[in-house]
């Protein structure tokens, strides 16, 4: 979407956070506490980020909850990840939606208990007409299983003479993958300490400004959060041209 003026300009906030929210079982086991207790405590920074989201009027936010390798944790922790994710969304769905928050999931639904999709579907239905912050949490979620399902999709059309394989292009491809409605993101965030994008949004960060921090997910907070904004004020995106080209579009704008 580089060219549709749908990016965020230079020195502005970013329209489109993407984050990894790592970090949560370290968090935990330095504190001689279960990694639960982490994922419990990443909670209070999601509700953070949220706060800070609206105050620096960022539309959208991506949260990386639960990778399609998540599944492969010892099954207690899933177990676990996957009560905390339906007792939040239970007791979270009401307040959100009172903010006008709009939320979505993306990622594999069918791996999921039949309670907690529920819980997923009704959650997007109750907040689907309000207009605030696009609010998407990745669970089960894989780029390359986002990327997989959205040819999948382009080769049914294809099998079924709506389409030809010559039709298929970058901008046929993009309206198929995920959040293909909104900017495509700004800026990427991981917390943790990892520099790695570890299966995110693979299609949709070509062209994402990456940050990465060594805060521990629990630990990152508004003031945090505002020191990867203000990083970002600082780049430059040339998105392929060259600085000089930028400047001359600046004065023409
Ligand atoms: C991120 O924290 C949350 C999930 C992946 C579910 P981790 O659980 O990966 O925490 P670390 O990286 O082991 O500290
Ligand atoms: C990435 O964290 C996924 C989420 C935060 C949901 P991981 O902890 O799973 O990533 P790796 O294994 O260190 O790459
Ligand atoms: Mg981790």
């Amino acid at each position: 979407m580089g060219d549709d003026g749908k990016q965020a300009a230079p020195g502005a906030t970013p329209r489109h956070v993407a984050i990894i929210m790592d970090g949560n079982g370290r968090w935990a086991q330095a504190r001689g506490r279960p990694r639960q207790a982490g994922h419990k405590a990443g909670v209070d920074s999601v509700r953070a980020v949220l706060e800070a989201c609206a105050k620096h009027q960022v539309t959208c936010l991506t949260l990386f909850a639960f990778s399609s390798e998540n599944w492969k944790r010892p099954g207690t922790e899933v177990k676990l990840l996957m009560q905390l994710f339906q007792r939040t969304l239970e007791r979270e769905a009401r307040r959100l939606h009172k903010n006008g928050i709009r939320l979505r999931f993306i990622g594999d639904r069918a791996r999921f208990s039949a309670p907690l999709r529920q819980a997923m579907d009704e959650a997007e239905a109750l907040t689907r007409g309000n207009e605030g912050l696009y609010l998407n949490i990745a669970v089960s979620y894989g780029g390359r299983w986002d990327a997989a399902t959205a040819a999948r999709r382009i080769a049914e059309r294809v099998a079924r003479g709506e389409l030809t394989p010559e039709q298929v292009d970058e901008t046929l491809f993009a309206r198929e993958v995920s959040l293909a409605d909104l900017p495509e993101p700004d800026l990427f965030i991981r917390t943790g300490g990892e520099r790695r994008i570890s299966n995110f949004l693979l299609w949709q960060l070509a062209y994402t400004e990456l940050y990465f921090t060594d805060r521990l997910w629990p630990d990152f907070r508004e003031q945090a959060f505002e020191a990867a904004l203000q990083d970002f004020r600082c780049r430059q995106r040339r998105f392929g041209l060259t600085s000089e080209q930028l400047v001359e579009t600046e004065q023409h704008a």
